[in-house]
């Protein structure tokens, strides 16, 4: 479905069937907002049960797991709420995948990239073939899920990383960004969200198995997003660099953070690309930038 030199367009007659969406949180809304063949609910799952009405109710063809708990304000909440994280991360997408063996449904669920630590043991970027090193519990709970699913049929992980919105939204990258007096100066993959959204309708439709690297190619400088954003955005923003070390030290996060570069291997086998990452972050800005006018 996907016009990857330029937009994606909204999903009308897949063959993939009705899609229904887990998980009425920022990147679930997202993607029900373009899909006009998906639902989505936001109905509290903890059993089997649970998901076995959602699939009676709505006779889904596949899921998409975007139910997570990914820690408010932010992910150090996750440090000290370890049951939830471990609940909302790891047992809620073992109890989806267990009702979609169940049922035959296929399952698409979100990943993070950020269990991926500093460079590869092989100082390439980070493939779907690579065992991550996760350090955060956020991080160790999600990657616990993906080790699990990642090897049972009819069910694909996707992991995305640091989403870049054209819409604003407290979790969108660009916002984020913009609100920090401080900003590391750090390079990492991330993943721009109008491709997100196509990619993961394409593995819909292939009901694609196994891990999927969806970040764009390549990586970027948060200097680069800044410089972007003054171009576009507000030429009068400023802030000041510091070093990753420092961003523990000044006490602006209780751990560290991951950063790293990711690339796809799964991709490119189902033919399906993504923008070039400055190119489609270049894009997302300038489109944030009209959505504010
Ligand atoms: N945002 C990122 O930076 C990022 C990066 C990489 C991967 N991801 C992954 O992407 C997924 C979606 O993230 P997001 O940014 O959209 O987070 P979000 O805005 O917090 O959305 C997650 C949604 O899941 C809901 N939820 C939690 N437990 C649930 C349960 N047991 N049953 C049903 N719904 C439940 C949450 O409800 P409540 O709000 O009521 O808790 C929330 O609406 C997560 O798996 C996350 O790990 C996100």
């Amino acid at each position: 479905m996907m016009n990857t030199s330029n937009m994606p367009r909204k999903a009308g007659s897949a063959s993939g069937g009705k899609i229904l969406i887990i998980g009425k949180g920022y990147l679930g809304t997202r993607c029900a907002q373009s899909w006009d063949d998906a639902v989505i609910t936001d109905k509290i799952v903890e059993t089997v049960e649970d998901v076995e009405k959602l699939i009676d109710e709505h006779q889904p063809d596949t899921i998409l797991n975007a139910a997570g708990i990914v820690g408010k304000p932010n992910v150090d909440w996750c440090e000290t709420h370890q049951v939830e994280t471990y609940k909302g991360n790891t047992l809620l997408p073992l109890i989806i995948a267990e009702t979609c063996q169940k049922k035959g449904v296929y399952l698409l669920h979100m990943g993070t990239g950020c269990i991926f630590y500093g460079t590869a043991p092989d100082n390439q970027a980070w493939t779907e073939e690579d065992y991550a090193n996760p350090v955060a519990v956020y991080t160790r709970c999600k990657y616990a899920a993906d080790l699990v699913l990642s090897k049972l049929p009819n069910i694909g992980v996707a992991r995305i990383r640091i989403p870049l919105d054209c819409q604003p939204h407290p979790a969108n990258l660009i916002d984020k960004l913009a609100s920090y007096p401080k900003i590391v100066d750090v390079e990492n993959s991330i993943t721009v969200v109008e491709d997100m959204i196509d990619v993961f309708h394409q593995l819909l439709e292939k009901k694609a198995e196994g891990i999927y690297h969806v970040t764009n190619p390549g990586s970027i400088k948060w200097r680069e997003i800044m410089e972007m954003y003054k171009k576009y955005v507000d030429p009068s923003h400023s802030n000041d660099w510091i070093s990753e070390g420092e961003l523990v030290e000044l006490g602006l996060a209780d751990k560290k953070r991951s950063n790293n570069v990711m690339t796809s291997l799964n991709l490119p086998k189902l033919g399906i690309k993504m923008r070039p990452v400055k190119e489609a972050v270049e894009d997302a800005i300038k489109k944030y930038r009209d959505s504010k006018k």
